[in-house]
């Protein structure tokens, strides 16, 4: 009697131990990362700064020399010989006397808002610091600056994207490409959930959805998850592996090679179009540098912001085969309604100018390195009852479209 009692006893303390331990150790498996993770990837993300400069919304903006940038951690970067400039800009209506010109002509043009508290000095670049909350947002420390990988299985032609997906965009495709341009207006899209988004963008690509795309992406985006709030920002985007294990937004990995001192990826637009007030658009020229095989970017039509490496890609290498210039959304809405997550202005194309969001003088890079304008753009949307694409030729915007929506509306329940 006294024995099995004891034992009882003994028993049920060890199971209460043993409680206590798996609940430990279940504790211990839910959190997400551990804190040391996160701090080894801060390390690795943020470089010492020459100079930082505190923006308006809460980022800070770190200045680091441009040898140390994240581009170098790649190991088929660690001999790179950085390139100051393309061999060749594409031939078109452009002067290269207007890419870095003097600052006191850049003054009165759509930039950031840092700009606002500081520039940075020569032979830095500016960077977005990583905070830990940033990390913590992500839904691992790997995935952080990354895209979701989800089998994008070729939406642009056939029904609707599964995972929420929708685009409303103009494409090129069937052709070899070596770049393209375009002049977009920014606004900022209400996005309904934090987890939701809303981008306007030029992709780039070559290769099959789902399996080995390869795109080079740049636009403006709202993108909560990834920046912690609702601004519109900058970005820029690679993957050579259809979003699997390779690329990242802006610097959050190495690859891309920034060399300007004053366009930092991930920073908030400033000022933005504001419905039947000024607009305020943003320029995005891509091009593949003909002789050493690298994709450049120049934004805002003057500031060479830096190339993408030609290695880091299969298909990219060559040239790309399909263009995409437009806007897409995710809608996590569930019970069968339709997100209010606003695309572009959030307005129909219909009501035009000074309320409708646009892509302008849309052009392609062709095999002789001369932008023209596309043939036989096509559309695209999966809901056109949500989010709508206008296209549309004239003078002086040469081939536009304008795009976007409310989202849920009486026709889009
Ligand atoms: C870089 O240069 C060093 C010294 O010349 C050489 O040993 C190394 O293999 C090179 N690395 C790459 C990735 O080319
Ligand atoms: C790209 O397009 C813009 C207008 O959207 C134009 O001003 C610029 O000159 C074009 N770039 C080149 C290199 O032709
Ligand atoms: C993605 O979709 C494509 C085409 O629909 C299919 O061939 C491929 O196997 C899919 N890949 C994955 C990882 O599911």
């Amino acid at each position: 009697m006294v024995l099995s009692l004891t034992m009882g006893e003994h028993v049920s303390r060890w199971r209460r131990l043993m409680i206590v331990f798996l609940a430990l150790m279940i504790g211990l498996s839910c959190a997400k990362e551990f804190p040391k993770d996160v701090r080894k990837h801060l390390k690795r993300l943020n470089k010492p700064a020459v100079k930082s400069i505190k923006s308006k919304d809460g980022d800070v903006i770190d200045c680091v020399h441009i040898s140390q940038q994240p581009a170098f951690d790649h190991p088929y970067l660690k001999n790179h010989t950085i390139q100051l400039r393309p061999t060749f800009y594409p031939l078109g209506l452009f002067v290269e006397s207007k890419v870095a010109s003097s600052p006191s002509e850049k003054s009165n043009s759509i930039s950031q808002l840092w700009h606002l508290n500081g520039r940075c000095p020569e032979n830095t670049i500016p960077i977005r610091r990583t905070m830990e909350d940033d990390i913590l947002r992500a839904s691992s420390v790997k995935r952080y600056g990354r895209k979701k990988h989800r089998n994008i299985s070729q939406p642009r032609s056939v029904g609707p994207d599964q995972n929420g997906h929708e685009h409303a965009i103009a494409y090129v495709k069937g052709d070899k490409y070596y770049g393209a341009n375009t002049t977009m207006n920014v606004w900022q899209p209400k996005v309904q959930q934090r987890n939701e988004f809303s981008v306007s963008q030029i992709w780039i690509m070559a290769g099959s959805f789902g399996v080995d795309l390869n795109s080079i992406e740049a636009g403006w985006q709202v993108l909560p998850e990834l920046y912690g709030d609702s601004n519109t920002r900058l970005f820029t985007y690679w993957t050579s592996d259809a979003y699997q294990s390779t690329g990242c937004y802006n610097l959050l990995c190495s690859g891309f090679v920034q060399i300007s001192s004053e366009i930092a990826m991930g920073a908030t637009i400033f000022p933005l179009s504001g419905y039947l007030g000024p607009q305020y658009d943003i320029n995005i020229l891509v091009w593949k540098d003909p002789e050493e095989g690298n994709w450049w970017m120049l934004f805002g039509n003057k500031y060479l912001l830096g190339y993408w490496p030609s290695f880091l890609f299969s298909y990219l290498a060559d040239s790309a085969s399909i263009i995409e210039w437009g806007g897409e959304i995710v809608n996590l809405e569930s019970g069968g309604q339709h997100t209010t997550t606003e695309m572009g202005s959030g307005h129909f194309p219909e009501e035009g100018y000074g309320k409708s969001s646009y892509f302008n003088n849309i052009q392609i890079v062709d095999g002789s390195n001369t932008l023209r304008a596309p043939k036989g753009i096509d559309t695209f949307t999966d809901h056109s009852n949500c989010y709508v694409v206008k296209t549309g030729d004239n003078g002086d915007w040469g081939n536009y479209f304008y795009y976007g929506g409310p989202g849920r509306n009486p026709e889009c329940p």
